[in-house]
This record gives structure tokens, sequence and C-alpha cells, in this order.
């Protein structure tokens, strides 16, 4: 009995003490931070015994406690610091082959040094954490997390020492119904920590979060709202933006909040031919947030997408968040550099992040080299629509992105899901989703990727009750490689709403390097021949206002087992997974500099 009554205790303190997850601070590369990353010791955890133990022994278990022996009879079987060490950021599954496929938890220490200054809060930041994890500080709960692209952060002042501290992780990317994305997706399952952690330090009252729009009407006034991380009054906010010679002092709400406006009548609007972007700098006290921030404007006018006021024509391309070396998750700007020269090769100035809000890295330099974005969240195929918990989860992935990206002036779409089968439950699962998105912002486009419900004798329709709820008419189709033919040039479309259309993903398979016939499967040939008969279709859709196939670089997949051709890799990119172009790469350069 007294041992049982010793487990009751350790699980009821280990699990009390939770800081609560707070909300997010936005902009963390404006602020003071002293980055986690580097070594971190792992270890892998198949049956989860670092949390789930069950014997019943007087020295204090779990791997979060990071338990020392102390005296020679002391019995701890497990040890971070002889353990082996993974560079943080990364997923697990390219880090340490036994992991390649490695589908569970693995435990994550780092231990640091933290100098506390007097009167400053600090925060633990994770920039994504995939899939669950749950957070412990010094052998104390911070609480858990679930959702493996959008950042996250806890309040640790109360609990960070000055001195010597240990962080240590528990992060779980099994798969299963009720997540988000479900149990099945055709992208790898990359397990980890897999992009930056911080420690965020702030003054005590401190600017949380801030949003700045273009007036779409007159595009001559700035509005701005920023928001305190408390209901505190009569604080005093500076807003410069030396460039247009605005320098203004506003004063808190009594819900710590910031309303304002800027007369913006000299200002460069951000567009892809001129990506102008503005110094902002926020300033509360003696902390200063900056910022660089883009003004346009974005929406739609009948079948027409306009920037600006005027109608642009979206040549994307869909893109993985992979390395383009093929070296698991992307999560850095020599990445995003990388994988945006590509797309700017082929033409691009529209690129479709899927299918998850990628690292910030990327969305920040698209935005310094003029490409617009499509933003999404991983409602992906068949999501259990009628799981509360399921919608709760999806709809914090979407605030998320939309908190951390809503200064962005190249993203223009955000996207609630792709490819879902119809049904009642997923519509009001998804039409909820449409209204917390307009909910959280007001100023761009809502589409997801729709799938083609009916075609027969040549004829395509779209007939989807989602269209009302999305700004933008999108959906993916895959003549000539799902559909067995591939004279997609005779096919015609019947899209029976007065809105935009953007031909979310087309494409098809090839090996690099290997050459044949054009009706040759999985030859270059053969996707070649899919891009030409695809694009003269396209030139056929009324209202077509652009297009982002699929896709750009070939990825890893768990469902693409065909040896010798697939070997895990889906290869429906225009690049192999070398960065290798393939033949069917100009046939879409050369069909995008017509546009
Ligand atoms: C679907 C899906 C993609 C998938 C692609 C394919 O449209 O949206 O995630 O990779 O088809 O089958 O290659």
């Amino acid at each position: 009995m007294r041992r049982f009554l010793i487990f009751v205790f350790f699980a009821v303190v280990m699990n009390s003490a939770a800081a609560q997850e707070c909300p997010q601070i936005a902009n963390v590369l404006g602020r003071e931070v002293i980055p986690l990353n580097g070594d971190w010791n792992f270890i892998v955890d198949v049956q989860e015994e670092g949390y789930y133990d069950y014997r019943m022994t007087t020295t204090p278990w779990g791997f979060f406690l990071n338990a020392k022996p102390q005296k020679p009879e002391d019995l701890v079987e497990y040890d971070f610091d002889s353990a082996p060490v993974m560079q943080i950021p990364s997923d697990w599954n390219t880090k340490d082959d036994r992991l390649f496929f490695y589908e569970g938890t693995v435990w994550f220490k780092k231990s640091f040094d933290y100098k506390k200054p007097a009167g400053k809060r600090a925060f633990l930041y994770f920039g994504a954490i995939n899939y669950k994890s749950i957070i412990y500080l010094n052998g104390k709960l911070l609480g858990k997390h679930e959702g493996g692209f959008t950042p996250f952060n806890f309040d640790v002042t109360d609990y960070i020492n000055n001195g010597e501290n240990f962080v240590i992780v528990k992060v779980d990317n099994k798969r299963s119904k009720e997540n988000v994305p479900t149990q099945i997706f055709d992208w790898w399952n990359y397990g980890g920590i897999t992009r930056d952690v911080y420690i965020v330090e702030t003054e005590d009252i401190f600017i949380q979060n801030y949003n700045f729009d273009l007036d779409a009407k007159s595009r001559s006034q700035i509005f701005f709202d920023i928001t305190l991380n408390r209901k505190t009054a009569s604080a005093k906010v500076e807003v410069s933006i030396p460039e247009l010679k605005v320098k203004q002092t506003l004063v808190s709400d009594r819900n710590g909040t910031v309303l304002g406006s800027i007369n913006a009548n000299s200002l460069v609007l951000w567009s892809p031919e001129n990506p102008k972007l503005y110094n902002v700098e926020l300033r509360l006290g003696n902390a200063v947030i900056n910022d660089q921030i883009g003004f346009r404007t974005i929406e739609t006018q009948g079948k027409q997408i306009l920037l600006n006021g005027k109608p642009i024509f979206l040549k994307g391309i869909s893109i993985h968040e992979e390395k383009p070396n093929g070296g698991g998750r992307a999560n850095c700007t020599d990445d995003a550099k990388t994988l945006l020269s590509w797309a700017k090769e082929l033409g691009c100035n529209f690129v479709r992040l899927a299918h998850y809000p990628h690292n910030e890295f990327m969305v920040r330099e698209a935005e310094r080299e003029g490409i617009l974005v499509w933003s999404e969240i991983p409602v992906y195929w068949t999501i259990d629509w009628e799981n509360p918990a399921t919608l709760l989860n999806a709809k914090q992935q979407l605030s998320d992105m939309i908190l951390r990206d809503q200064n962005r002036a190249n993203i223009i779409i955000w996207s609630i899901a792709n490819e879902t089968p119809h049904g009642y439950a997923r519509e009001q699962f998804l039409a909820a989703l449409a209204k917390h998105a307009r909910s959280l912002d007001t100023t761009r486009l809502i589409s997801m990727a729709m799938e083609v419900t009916s075609a027969s004798n040549y004829v395509n329709r779209l007939n989807d009750n989602m269209n009302r709820y999305v700004d933008v008419i999108s959906f993916n189709q895959y003549i000539g490689w799902y559909r067995d033919v591939n004279d997609a040039a005779k096919m015609t479309w019947e899209i029976p709403y007065n809105k935009p259309v953007i031909v979310s993903e087309f494409g098809g398979g090839a090996k690099y390097g290997y050459h044949g016939e054009k009706n040759q499967r999985w030859t270059e040939e053969f996707q070649e021949n899919l891009y030409r008969e695809n694009t003269l279709m396209l030139d056929k859709i009324d209202g077509l206002a652009g297009t982002s196939p699929w896709i750009l670089k070939d990825f890893r997949s768990p469902r693409r087992v065909l040896n010798g051709v697939q070997d895990y890799y889906n290869r429906k990119g225009l690049y192999s997974d070398k960065g290798e172009k393939k033949k069917a790469f100009y046939v879409l350069k050369k069909w995008y500099e017509g546009k």
C-alpha cells in the first residue's frame, strides 16, 4: 500500500505543477532570444516506460526528472548525459538510420545555463514539434502541445533557475484517427523537434502580438492593432516607420490593446515585381521589436484575383517542407533560398506551401523575394469530422498559423483543407474553420483544395457545397495520371461558381533519367507529355486565376513503395530528390513565360 501511495504522490505532484501554454509570442526573431538549438541528448522510448513506469520504487523515476543514482544501490535505468546526441532542430528520421521509419516516443534533453535578469519574464518557445509533445523544465511539467507545424510557448519565469537548467521534451509522432492530419497522409511522418527552440526574454508587460493592414478600399490608410500580454491600461506604445516619417505614441486601453492608423499616401506597395518591406519599430518601455512589413491589398472581383487592385495570374508550384538535398525537414533560410530559387527558375510568382504551415524562414524568404504564398493547415483526406477535439485541434492550428504570419504581405490565401471527401459532417467542420479564419483575418482569401466530383465524355464538373465558404475555388485534378487518359487537351470543365479558379494540383510521376516513349509510365517523356496536355487544357478553363502543379521536388512518402522507381519517394517532382530538372520542368517554364 505504501508503495502505491508513493506512486500516486509522484504522479499527482509531477502533473499538477503545470505552467500554462501562453498565447503565441509573435515575431520572436525580432526580440531578445537565447537559442537552445544544437546538441540535445535523446532516448528512444518505444514502450514509453519513461512516462508510464509502473515499477514501485522509492527512487523517483520518469525520464522528465533526469534522475541520477544518489547511493550505490539506487536503480536508475536511464541516463541522458551518456545518451546519443542529435542536432536540434531536426527530424529524427534522417538523423539516425534506426529511426528512419520510427513512429513513437523519443525523449530529448538539453542542459543550459541562464542568467536571470531582474524584473523580466522568460518564455520557452518551440517553432514546432511533430506531433505531440510534453515539456518539462528542471523536472517540472510545463505542459503539453499537439500539432506538428505551428509554434507554441510557455511562461517559465517561475521555473527557470539563475544558473543551471535542463529542459526535457517527450515527443510522440504516432499517427491516429483523431489527429490533424489523420492517420493517412502522403508525406513522411518526420518526428522530432523540427524547428528552432528559444528562450524569449521580455519585460513584465510586453507586446504579445500585433497586426498591420492596408485599407483595401483606399489603399491610403494603414490600420494596426497591438495586443499586450496583460489587460493593462495606459501603457505607452510607440509605433514608428522611419521611411514613412511616422512616429506615433499611443496608450493601451483596459484590455491591453492599442488601435491606431497611419496615413499612407506615399506608400510603395508590396508586389512580386517590387517586394517592398518597411522597417516597423514597436517600443514599449525599454523593449523594442523590429519587423519588416510589406503593405498590399488582395481581393477577388468575379473570376479575377486582384493584387493592389490589378488582376494577377498565380504562376505557382506546390512545395513540401523538405530540404533540397533530400535530407529531411527544411528548417532554415538556406533551405528556403534554394527551394525558392528553383521555383523562380520555373518562372513562379506563387508557391503553395503544402500541406501544413511551413517554417517561418520559408515564409519570410518568399516575402523578401516577392513570392506569393498559399498557406495551409493539415486538414487532409479522411479527418475525424465528428470529433469535437479534432475540430478544436484544427482551429488551434489555424489560429497559430494566422497569428504567426498575419503580417506577411506575401501570404494571400489561407487554405483550410486538402481533398476531403464530401459529406454533411465534413461541411460543418470546414464551414466552422472558414468562419474561424475570417474571425481572425478579414484581409486574406480563404480557399481549400477540392476534389473533382464527376467527369464523363471529356466534360469535368466541379460540384462542392463548400463553394460558398471560400473566396477562391481550388481543386486538384490528375488527368493523365490517376485517370488513364493522357489526352487532357480534349477535356472541358464546368465550374458553376462566379469566383476565381486555381488548379491547386495536377501532375504525374517520372523517375529522373528514365527515358522512353511518352506512353511509358514513369519516363520523363510521359510526365513531359502530361504537362503539355494539361497546360493546353488549363488554357481553356474559364476564370483560371492560377495553378500550383504537384510538385516542385520529389519527396519522401511511405505510400510510394515501387522499388527501383519510387523507393519511398513520390516522384511527381519537376526536380528529382537530388535537384535535377526533369523534362516536364521546361514545359511548365515555357507555359509560364507565355502567361
Ligand atoms: C493528392 C494529394 C497530395 C498527394 C498527391 C499524389 O492530390 O493532395 O498530397 O501527394 O495527390 O497523389 O501524389
